[in-house]
Formats: structure tokens, sequence, C-alpha cells
């Protein structure tokens, strides 16, 4: 008998030892770096080229190894391209999901290789990422609905929301709800049109603002993010419209802070990218060494767990203040900026 219980002590030993080299050994890339894996859904805002390179070099400054994939806003490509990275040994899944119910097979994966997985900016669903980093996104769609109200607090709205598969869409739809359901309850204002643009494309504010300007006349227009708010002031434009119809985005993009600059747009939300970035950078390699990520303020549920949070504060960004948040922050020049 004690043979055997010796027997299998040392076998549970051993395939602990076993196990714990094998896993020592995924840690590391060859040259003994930590490897992490970053999955973009797609570089088409210029924020998230931005994203990119401040997650990467923070990273480096840690002593980290990135290995970058973008699926160009495909979802199944982004399965693949991440199921890629685990074989390739990456001990932390660093995901900005294209569509937030395709990637839940993602995190299912990343759990199964004991991978953990950051959701970077937007959530995954139907899964059990380990973090969820992001702006506040309902913050974001409440600062947008109270610009707008602020200049235009009677009149026909248009909304613009963002792609019907990011969860963000959802959040920054419910902020404006927040603010403008009041004032649609007490009659002075009404929503004549609320529509989600596929992909976040401005081509597609674009056609549905061109629609609505032929059925409505339209007060304001509450749109989700730059790209949507430069598609829509095209067809504003169009109508000679540009600069007396107010309208909101978010993201700071330079165009759009331009747009700001010269009274075309109202407002936008500048989101510290730098942060953001260089945040999830050090959570991402907490993570890989099983430490505790600090700075926890939220929980998010995602249809499965409340997913633990990190939300950063989103920054109103108006003509009055541009120079002392975009500018300051180094995030355009001046001279960018002013431009035209
Ligand atoms: C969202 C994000 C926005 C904007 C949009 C377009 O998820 O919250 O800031 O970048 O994607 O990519």
């Amino acid at each position: 008998m004690k043979f055997l219980l010796s027997l299998v002590l040392c076998g549970a030993l051993c395939l602990g030892s076993v196990g714990c080299s094998k896993k020592e050994s995924a840690k590391k890339a060859d040259d003994g770096k930590l490897l992490i894996g970053l999955s973009l859904a797609d570089l088409k805002e210029e924020r998230w080229q931005r994203d990119r390179q401040m997650f990467v070099d923070e990273a480096a400054r840690l002593g980290a190894e990135v290995l970058v994939q973008d699926a160009s806003g495909d979802p199944n490509t982004q399965i693949q391209q991440c199921e890629n990275l685990l074989v390739r040994g990456v001990k932390v899944l660093v995901v900005i999901p294209k569509n937030a119910d395709a990637a839940s097979p993602i995190v299912e994966k990343a759990r199964a290789k004991g991978v953990k997985v950051l959701c970077y900016d937007r959530l995954i669903t139907n899964s059990e990422p380990d973090l969820y980093v992001s702006f506040d996104n309902v913050r974001v769609g409440e600062i947008q609905a109270a610009e707008i109200l602020k200049m235009v607090p009677k009149g026909n709205y248009l909304e613009l929301k963002g792609d019907p598969g990011d969860k963000n869409a959802d959040m920054v739809h419910q902020g404006h709800m927040n603010i403008l359901q009041p004032a649609i309850d007490a009659g002075k204002i009404k929503i004549v049109l609320s529509q989600a643009c596929d992909k976040w494309q401005g081509s597609e504010a674009k056609r549905i603002t061109e629609d609505a300007l032929t059925r409505f006349k339209l007060d304001a227009i509450v749109a989700s993010n730059d790209g949507t708010a430069a598609g829509a002031i095209a067809a504003l434009e169009a109508k000679k419209l540009a600069g007396k119809v107010p309208i909101s985005g978010q993201d700071a993009d330079l165009l759009n802070c331009q747009y700001v600059a010269r009274g075309i747009q109202a407002v936008t939300v500048y989101k510290p990218i730098k942060k953001l970035a260089t945040f999830s950078a050090q959570a991402a390699v907490s993570l890989a060494k099983g430490e505790p990520v600090q700075g926890l303020n939220a929980k998010v549920n995602n249809g499965t767990i409340e997913v633990p949070t990190v939300f950063l504060d989103p920054v109103p960004v108006t003509k009055d203040n541009i120079d002392a948040t975009v500018i300051a922050d180094g995030y355009h020049s001046k001279e960018d900026v002013y431009k035209n």
C-alpha cells in the first residue's frame, strides 16, 4: 500500500513539475520575452492606429513582445487570427472585437489554454473575459447629447448610432437617452429618426442624413463618433447647412477637431488613447504574470459574468477648450487643428 501511495505522490509531483515547466516554457518567446497578442478589429479609424502604436510601445517598455493582428473588419478572420496567436504561445490576448457576440469563442479558446483575455475598449459578450478596459461609454453619450441639447433645446433631432455589433454603441445610445428623454417627454424635442451606422461608416451616416434631410427639417444631429459625424457633415454641406445644424462626435479625429475649431461641429469627445493604451499594456503584463490589476472601478455584465472593468474618463472638447485639451495633450498640433 505504501508503495502505491508513494507512486501516486511521485506521479503527482512529476505531473506538477512537468505542467509547471511546460507552462513556464509557454510563457516566454524564444528570446525569453513575455508574449502578448493584440487582435484589432480593424485600423480604419485614426484612433486605432494610435492605440496600436502606444500599446506596443508601452509593452516593449515593460519588456514584453506584442504580436499584432488586424482582422480588417471581419469577425471570422479575427477568430482565426486569435487561434493562431494562441498557437504561437501568447500568455494574454488583448482583443478589440469586431463583433461583441462573434468574439466569444476567442475567450473560450483562450481560457482552455490558460490564456487571459483583456477586452480593449470594446466588450466581448457571452463569455468569461478577465478584464474590460474602456472609457465610460454611457458618459460619452451623455456628453454628446448634453452639448447638443444646450444648443438646441427645442426641435427635430437625428440620432446616428454606432455599429449594431459593438456594445459601445449601445452604451453611447443609453447616454444619449439619459439626457434627451426628459426633453422628449416634455415635448420640447423629437428624435425624428434614429439609425445605426454599420461598421461606424461615414458613408452610412451620409446616406442616412441625406434621407433624413429629404423627410424632415433637422435642427440637431447627435452622432456617436467622428467618422459618422464627418459623413453627416458631408450631407449637410451639400445642402449648405454645415455649421447651421449642431452635431456631435467622438474620438477627436483631426478632421473633426478642425470642424470643431471652425464651428462646423459642436463637440467631439476626446478619449486620451495614451492613457487607455498604456494602462492596458500594464494590465496585460500583470495578467500574464498572475498579478492583480490595480484600478478596477466597475463591473459590466456581459451576458455571462460581471466582467471586472476599468473605466477611464472621457473629455468633452468644444471650440472653447480644444487648446487646453487635445492640443495641450499633444494629440494634435495647434497648426494642424487650425489649418484651413
Ligand atoms: C468604438 C469606439 C469609438 C470609435 C468606434 C469606431 O468601439 O468606442 O471610440 O472608435 O469604435 O471605431
